[in-house]
This record gives structure tokens, sequence and C-alpha cells, in this order.
């Protein structure tokens, strides 16, 4: 394991060179990670930040190692249903047309999965769909629709396969009419500004790394992006930090919804 202040000095010298903060990450566990990738390049503390420093590509290969950017469509089916079953329809009663954002959407997965079940629930609604990650060259894949291996769409069922994706060899690729409805930008959680007013906020597998004191910070952040009666879908295994103390309502498993928070509550009695 590295040392504390090796440590500092990769701090340092990854926010210079790639604008990332390890200060809102867990410590240990970042440590841990940054000890392997070490010990993997066969490199210690300084020939890495002399690497990073000179080499683009090295650079680039630390920032996806540092992120991670694991994904699928339909991760995790069940919990997709429960927003399709759940959160959407009550969405769309309201509104009628939906604002997403999925935040930390890796290789486009996330936010095509909602699209795709925004167009079969209200085709034609002209629903916006942003997706966002601190990830360029992940952002470019995401924008070209693919390539997706066999793996990333197994939970996409075959009719919608065959209806939003096109099969070249053993790849898959998004149809023109899938990508056209999401919009991607590059947008780093822990610095850059949010959007306001959003019907749903998907943020999934991507806060487990933070800190608890980064996670509560975005949590706060999250809510106020939100409608009230908004929707906050997190990953299969994050429950949400001060939950009610934000103002959040768990509806199911996964799922959260924007409410008066308990503190204002508590006021107003
Ligand atoms: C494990 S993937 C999760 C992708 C998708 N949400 C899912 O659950 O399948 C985590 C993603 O979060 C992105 N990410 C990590 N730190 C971020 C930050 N500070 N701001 C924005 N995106 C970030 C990574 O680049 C990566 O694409």
């Amino acid at each position: 394991m590295i040392s504390e202040s090796d440590f500092e000095i990769l701090k340092v010298k990854i926010n210079q060179v790639l604008g990332i903060d390890l200060g809102y990450y867990k410590p240990q566990q970042m440590q841990r990670r940054l000890s392997g990738y070490l010990t993997r390049l066969h490199l210690d503390t300084r020939g890495l930040c002399g690497l990073i420093g000179r080499d683009h590509e090295a650079a680039a290969e630390l920032r996806e190692f540092i992120t991670i950017n694991v994904s699928e469509f339909f991760r995790d089916p069940a919990q997709f249903d429960i927003l399709k079953k759940v959160a959407l329809p009550e969405i769309l009663d309201s509104s009628g047309q939906v604002k997403v954002w999925s935040a930390g959407c890796s290789h486009g997965g996330e936010p095509y999965s909602v699209a795709i079940l925004l167009n079969e629930l209200a085709p034609d609604k002209n629903h916006q769909v942003w997706a966002t990650d601190i990830d360029r060259q992940i952002l470019r894949r995401a924008q070209a629709g693919g390539p997706y291996a066999e793996a990333d769409v197994r939970a996409v069922g075959k009719h919608l396969l065959l209806k939003y994706f096109d099969k070249k060899d053993t790849e898959f690729w998004a149809k023109d009419e899938l990508r056209n409805m999401v919009k991607f930008k590059e947008l780093d959680l822990l610095s850059d500004r949010f959007s306001v007013g959003l019907d749903l906020i998907i943020c999934r597998n991507v806060v487990i790394y933070f800190s608890d004191e980064a996670k509560r910070m975005l949590n706060e952040r999250f809510y106020s992006s939100l409608k009230m009666g908004g929707f906050f879908f997190v990953g299969g295994t994050e429950a949400l930090l001060g939950a009610e103390e934000i103002g959040f309502r768990r509806v199911q498993s996964s799922l959260y919804q924007k409410v008066t928070p308990a503190s204002a509550m508590r006021e107003a009695a």
C-alpha cells in the first residue's frame, strides 16, 4: 500500500493533470486501488507522476481507472422495472413531457435505456433526456451510439433490440432514432453546476467511491435540481445518506421521491 505522503503527491498531480479531486473519494479505498495500479505498471509514485505529465494516453488510462466506466443497458432489470411501473407513469400523469438527467452515464447504456422506456410508454412527447459524465472519451462512444458488446445489451428484450439497435458483426449500435433522444455533455458532479426543474435524476454506481461528506453534499444538490414530487433513482446497493432530513421519501428499493424535508416539517409544526 502506498504511503500517506505518496498518496498526497499523487493527489496533487492527479488534480493538476486530470482535474479530479481525490479528496472527495474514500481515502483508504483509493490508496489501495492506486497501489494496485502502480504495481501493475511496475512504477513508483514519481514514475507515475512523470508518465501522466508527459503522456496523454497514460493520463487518459489513469482517468478511466479512477472513474470506472462499467455499465450496461437496463442494469439491474428489476430496478428498471420499478422505474417503469412506478415513477415514469406518475411523472407522465403530472407532466406529460419528462425531463430526465442521467448523471455519470458512462457509455450511454443508462440514458438510452430510460429513453427506450419513455418512447415505449409515451412516444412523440419530445421527452428530454440529458446524460453527463466526467470522462470525455466514454462520452464520445455514448454519443456515437456504440459499439456495444452482446453483454452490454443482454437485458434488452429481443423486440426492443431489433427496434432500437443495428447489429454489425458481433457489435450493436443504437439506431439514429434512439441516439437522437439523448443529449450528452461533459460534467463533473463534484465541481460543475446542475440544471433545475427535473422530473427524474438517475445517479447509479457513481458515488460509491466518494466520501460520505461528498455523497451528502451531492444528495442535497440533486434534491435542489428536482421538481417537488420528482424522483431520484440510485444503484441497487446504495442507500441515501440522510434521505429524510434532506427531503427524500423512499418509495421502493432504489427509488426515492422529493417531498418536503423533515426539518421543514418540524419547523412548521
Ligand atoms: C460505474 S459507472 C456507472 C455507469 C452507470 N450509471 C451505471 O450504473 O451503469 C461510473 C461512471 O461515473 C463517472 N464518474 C465518476 N466520477 C465522476 C464525477 N466526479 N463526475 C461525473 N461523472 C463521474 C465515470 O466516468 C463512470 O462513467
